[in-house]
Formats: C-alpha cells, structure tokens, sequence
C-alpha cells in the first residue's frame, strides 16, 4: 500500500512544496522545546507536562507511551498548535507556532500537520468523501479532490465514498480520519492513539499506511497506550508529564 502515490526523497510534501516562509534553519520537522502545560482544575492545579523536550528529524516514526493521563494527549495537542502551552516553544518546518497570529497558526497547520484525533471526530452529516475532502470544503474548495478519491483507493475505501460515518465501522472511520489528515500532504502526522478502537487486523493496516508516509519522508508522532511493532525510530516514555525514557534508556 502506497500512501503518497509515489515516492518523494525526504519530503511527502514535494519539493518545490514544502511549507514557505520558515523561520528557523535546520531539517527538524518537529521540535518541542521545554514545554509546560498546566490545567486549572477544581480548586487543585494539574501540571499535565513539564519541561518536556523532543527533536524529530523527517522520514522518521516516533511513539509515545504512558499510563493513563500521563500528558501523551497534551503533548500531541501542543505540538499540533491546538493548545497553547505555558512555557516553552513548539517549532514545526522552522515555524515557531505559538508566535504566530491566529491566521498564520491556521495556515501553518493546514499545510504542515494532519492530525488523527482516537475517536476520528468525523463530521456525521458528511460523505466519507466530504470528510476526507473537509479541510477543503472549510474554505469553499474542491480542489484536491482527485486526491481524496486516490486516498481512498489506497485506503480502500473507494466504494464507500457516497456513505456516511455511521454506515462503516470501526475499522473503515478510522481509515477515514487518517486520509483526511493526510489530504493536505502534511509533512507531520501526530496520531492520538489511532489503533485503540481497532482489532488487529485494522490495526495492522493503520500502522502499514503510517509506515508508508514515513518512508516517503513524512514524520509521525504516535501515542500508544498498547504495543507497538519493532524497529520505530524512537520510544518516548512520558510519565505524570516528564518523558522518563527514550528507547528505554
Ligand atoms: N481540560 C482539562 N482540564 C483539567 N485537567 C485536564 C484537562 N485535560 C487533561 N487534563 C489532565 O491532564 C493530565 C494529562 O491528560 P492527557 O489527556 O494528556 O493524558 P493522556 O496521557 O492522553 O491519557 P489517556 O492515555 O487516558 O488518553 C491528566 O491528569 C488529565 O486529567
Ligand atoms: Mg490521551
């Protein structure tokens, strides 16, 4: 199974289509700089990460585990621009995220990163081929929808484009999701959990269509409460906000 339709040296994106106006050098897709994120909670303040640093370089695929309520989330949601942390910085292909204006966040993400959410968050009222297509529709666009229809087939899931959420199960929503984060060719892919619904057959064909987007240069970023398969780039331990271990040690 080829995610990307063909392979690119280094960069899924292409080329001549990389994320423009970087602005930091260096060949980083993704570096999360001493992050610190604190929740206001009822009366008692929970620091969900604190002081948590990691580098990840392109083409390569890198898990995140921890026990329940360990930050993995928060993390995923930090480096994603989707929640702002109290201290430290978030640069994705150069770009400091959390210094730019609401407009520029947005376009960075758009261009930059899919997200897959654990519970697929498909829009119910949408076609399978909208919600793949829907960061398109968003803006009024149809333009890469010779895209989604090959995503699709590569997800295969081309016979099920004119059907809604509800009509697939599990296995099939959350092949969805992960086309549609892959819709924009982002060059990060940060996955909360994609396998945690799944059996392990489907799970299989996730973790094949992730490996797929790494060898063609994407990065991914996958939390994991379960096993993973050997031979990842890097195994982060996070433990009450702090990661304890990389690849063990
Ligand atoms: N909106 C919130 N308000 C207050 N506390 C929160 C909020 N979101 C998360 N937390 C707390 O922050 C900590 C980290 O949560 P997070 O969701 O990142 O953990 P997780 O490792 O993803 O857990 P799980 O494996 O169960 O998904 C937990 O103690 C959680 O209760
Ligand atoms: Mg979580």
């Amino acid at each position: 199974m080829t995610v990307s339709g063909k392979k690119e040296a280094r960069n899924p994106r292409g080329q001549d289509d990389r994320c423009a106006g970087a602005e930091r050098s260096g060949t980083a897709t993704l570096i999360v700089d001493g992050l610190t994120k604190r929740y206001a909670g009822r009366g008692r303040e929970v620091v969900a990460l604190e002081d948590v640093s990691l580098e990840l370089e392109p083409g390569t695929f890198s898990v995140l585990q921890g026990p329940s309520g360990s930050g993995k989330t928060t993390l995923l949601l930090s480096a994603g621009g989707l929640l702002s942390p109290d201290e430290g910085r978030v640069f994705v292909e150069g770009h400091d995220l959390y210094t730019l204006s609401g407009g520029a966040m947005a376009e960075v993400r758009a261009r930059c990163i899919g997200f897959v959410f654990q519970q697929f968050h498909l829009v119910p009222y949408l076609t399978v081929f909208d919600n793949v297509l829907l960061p398109e529709i968003a803006h009024k666009q149809r333009r890469l929808a010779g895209r989604a229809a090959e995503l699709l087939a590569t997800f295969r899931l081309d016979g099920r484009a004119d059907h809604y959420p509800s009509e697939l199960s599990t296995g099939e929503r959350q092949r969805v999701a992960l086309a549609r984060a892959l819709l924009g060719r982002p060059a990060l892919l940060l996955a909360d959990e994609p396998t945690g619904n799944l059996d392990d057959h489907n799970a299989g064909i996730i973790l094949e269509c992730l490996d797929d987007f790494v060898r063609a240069g994407g990065t991914v970023l996958m939390a994991t409460h379960g096993a993973h398969r050997d031979g990842r780039d890097a195994v982060y331990m996070i433990e009450q906000g702090r990661i304890v271990t990389v690849n063990g040690k």
